[in-house]
């Protein structure tokens, strides 16, 4: 029981307690590698360090092409809801973070019809608000994702090996498994019988010992 890794165990927890964990957010990282013509989701999350405290947040998305030296803004999320703030997105941008909330922990952004100019680097920012009793509290939070736009999702030859050889190993080891299980079940059918044979042997030994036994036991007692 010891051996079980934690996060096997929160996963468990969080099965049999589903609702406490709903809520639960973690930082997982952006993928990096769109593929151009299609789109893409760009992740950006920031986790409330005080989930209980009450939050409100906006957000801004800023980007540097590959090569260039100045980011420009290009998308902000706040009171008034989304804007694409560049031309160079124009209708290209769509919110996938947070939703019917201001408490805004995911601020990911989805980009419809990704072109190779898409490539570089984007910088989202947090500005939180904790409002505690008797204060507020603010906090910037900022995430950088470089983003390569690919002709074809590509997939590392590595990636394809291990795939291929999780599956021969899957299928090796179910055989393995079945040759095995064959194996001592005719083993054990075999030892069984054996025993069967060798108890009734003992049983015969015993009867025979025992009336020894008591054949001596006559003798000496007389
Ligand atoms: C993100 O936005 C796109 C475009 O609106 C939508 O198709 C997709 O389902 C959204 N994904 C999530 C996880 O919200
Ligand atoms: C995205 O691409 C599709 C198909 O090529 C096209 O119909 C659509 O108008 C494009 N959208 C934008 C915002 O460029
Ligand atoms: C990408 O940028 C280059 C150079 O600025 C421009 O010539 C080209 O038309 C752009 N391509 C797209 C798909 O926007």
């Amino acid at each position: 029981m010891a051996a079980v890794p934690p996060l096997l165990l929160i996963a468990l927890l969080c099965g049999l307690f589903a609702p406490r964990c709903d809520g639960a957010c973690a930082e997982v990282d952006s993928d990096t590698e769109a593929v151009a013509g299609k789109g893409f989701k760009i992740g950006c999350i920031s986790c409330k360090r005080r989930s209980e405290v009450e939050g409100s947040a906006t957000v801004e998305w800023y980007f540097r092409p590959d090569g260039e030296s100045d980011f420009l803004l290009i998308y902000s999320y706040n009171e008034n809801g989304p804007t694409i703030e560049h031309n160079f997105f124009e209708d290209r941008i769509d919110w996938n973070g947070s939703k019917r909330s201001n408490d805004i922990q995911d601020a990911s952004i989805y980009v419809l019809n990704v072109t190779f100019n898409d490539s570089g680097t984007y910088r989202c920012f947090f500005y939180r608000t904790l409002t505690y009793d008797n204060y507020e509290f603010f906090d910037t939070v900022d995430k950088v994702v470089h983003l390569t736009v690919v002709a074809k999702a590509t997939r590392g030859t590595a990636s394809i090996v291990s795939e291929v050889m999780m599956y021969v190993s899957i299928i090796g080891l179910q055989l393995w498994l079945l040759i095995e299980m064959i194996y001592c079940y005719r083993k054990i059918a075999a030892a069984g019988e054996e025993a069967l044979r060798e108890a009734a042997n003992a049983e015969y030994l015993a009867i025979a010992s025992e009336s020894k036994d008591n054949c001596a036991g006559v003798q000496v007692g007389e």
